[in-house]
């Protein structure tokens, strides 16, 4: 395995999934863990990240200089790199040019960090301050303009440094040199897959939890379907997982994850399915108001849930299906909220437990599912597009209603079926909502006055901007014939152009 040592740097799970990218088993420790802790770890190499302290000063984070005495590989990144020169008796200074973004940098390709990669290299940079003199013995391998140690190592004592970012994307050979290091460096196999990452996962749940209770909240999304069913695999039936229908599922989505979850599962574990269609249906009547909803429907969610756990009791654990990208979402805070998406808000206020797991705190989604697959969950399940917490909620413009709730639901039904008969693949999001418009039409020779639905599809892949998808015009006409007709209540089809701004992916 290889470690990465986080000193605050925004990259740090990046580099850990570009070294897993490699076949490596990686993962991220504070700076702050102690020698020992790393020896007992016995990894092939280690990385330290970037970080926005300057060395220099007295209360940044820092390292024992023992670590290079270790005979471990060392890869400097970034603030890494300044603090390898710092502390290894370098200079660093403030730069007197701040490099940020796209930068040129010569490199020497007989080092064996930058090995199969071409002498002038476009890597990404962003510092201000900079090593302005590598430490003795240390031997300079790559410049640009404005820094003079892009890069420097001691090959003898294994140490390496470069002031660029190889793990962003933007760095042209970065994935190679990353891997060079790996393997040319550090001598790693290569040889870990997803099923070492399932296994270790599984044996560190068993180990923490022991004989505990534990507590699920489980939507049947990706996230919380794999956390799940790693807690089922590592401790069985002292695993609950509360499932709450809300009634704003997509069509037949609670008996598909009862399904796959419930006493006739394959997994083993508790589950509770509660039917609260009708208390929200309730609770949402006359509501109109977007963000009030919302508000709603996370409210509700978690006064069912605590409901729930006070049956159940006093738990040691509740699980939470975070993932890597939720945790830096958090983390940045937002200037304004555009949506509350409410499943990021937090944790119900009466639920009895001592201590929360997030067994897939540091994967990214793709790496999820591909989990998701080694654990052996269902394939419509683990490669699901993603839903919203409050669900056709927010896909029903203005009041939800039973009535529209069906006909969202069957509209949407049919669109999944013929995206998926026609195989169009790669689309984002794909969904039909419904319009609070009704107009005129005619079927039969009588005339209806019924709701328009909306179908939207839209190609992304950070949700954070989107374009509209161009679904061929026969299979649009082919949902459109077949709503129109098999939905009751509907005598109108629109397609939705518009991209991510202005609009947004979901209607409310
Ligand atoms: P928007 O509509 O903001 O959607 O362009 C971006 C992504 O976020 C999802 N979304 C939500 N997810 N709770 C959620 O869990 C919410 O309230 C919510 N609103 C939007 C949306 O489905 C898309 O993937």
């Amino acid at each position: 395995m290889v470690i990465v040592l986080d000193f605050g740097g925004q990259y740090n799970q990046l580099i850990a999934r570009r070294v897993r990218e490699c076949s490596v088993y990686c993962e991220v420790l504070p700076h702050t863990t102690s020698l020992d802790e790393i020896r007992e770890r016995n990894p092939r190499g280690i990385i330290f990240t970037g970080g926005p302290a300057s060395v220099y000063k007295e209360d940044s984070p820092t390292i024992s200089p023992e670590i290079f005495e270790l005979g471990i590989p060392v890869l400097g990144i970034c603030y890494g790199s300044q603090l390898m020169a710092h502390l290894l008796g370098g200079r660093v200074e403030t730069a007197p040019v701040s490099e940020y973004g796209h930068t040129e940098v010569e490199v020497d390709v007989s080092s064996k960090l930058f090995q199969g990669i071409s002498s002038k290299t476009v890597c990404w940079m962003s510092h201000t301050d900079y090593i302005a003199a590598a430490p003795e013995g240390f031997r300079i391998t790559g410049y640009s303009p404005v820094c003079p140690v892009a890069a420097m190592e001691c090959e003898s004592r294994k140490l390496y440094a470069t002031q660029f970012h190889p793990e962003v994307l933007h760095t042209k050979d970065g994935k190679q040199m990353l891997s060079n290091f790996v393997y040319n460096v550090c001598g790693c196999s290569g040889d870990w897959k997803m099923d070492s990452f399932v296994e270790s996962a599984i044996q560190a749940m068993r180990e923490k939890i022991g004989s505990g209770k534990v507590l699920c909240a489980l939507s049947g999304g990706v996230d919380s379907s794999v956390a799940a069913v790693l807690l089922s695999k590592a401790v069985g039936r002292q695993l609950t997982c509360v499932f709450v229908d809300h009634g704003l599922l997509r069509k037949n989505e609670g008996d598909e994850v009862e399904a796959v979850f419930g006493p006739n599962g394959p997994y083993e574990l508790n589950f509770i399915r509660v039917n609260a269609q009708e208390r929200y249906y309730e609770k949402l009547k006359g509501v109109t108001e977007p963000e009030e909803k919302r508000k709603i429907i996370g409210e509700e969610f978690i006064r069912v849930f605590e409901e729930e756990a006070k049956k159940i009791g006093a738990v040691d654990f509740l699980v939470q299906g975070t993932i890597y990208p939720d945790v830096i979402e958090s983390g940045l805070g937002k200037s304004a909220v555009i949506k509350s998406h409410h499943n990021v808000g937090g944790l119900p206020d009466y639920v009895d437990f001592k201590e929360i797991v997030e067994p897939l705190r540091l994967l990214f989604k793709d790496e999820v599912r591909a989990a998701g697959r080694e654990l052996g969950i269902p394939e419509y399940l683990v490669s699901r597009q993603p839903f919203p917490g409050p669900g056709l909620g927010i896909r029903i413009i203005g009041e939800v209603t039973a009535e529209k709730v069906r006909i969202v639901q069957d509209a949407d039904a049919i669109y999944r079926e013929e995206i998926a008969k026609a195989g169009i693949e790669g689309l984002g999001q794909y969904f039909a909502a419904l319009s609070n418009m009704r107009s005129v039409g005619v079927m039969g020779d009588e005339r209806t006055y019924d709701y328009a639905v909306v179908l939207r599809a839209v190609m992304t892949s950070d949700f954070m901007t989107a374009e509209a998808a161009e679904i061929p015009w026969d299979v649009l006409h082919k949902v459109t014939n077949r709503i129109v007709n098999e939905v009751k209540g509907v005598n109108r089809v629109f397609y939705d152009c518009t991209g991510k701004p202005p609009a947004t992916i979901e209607f409310e």
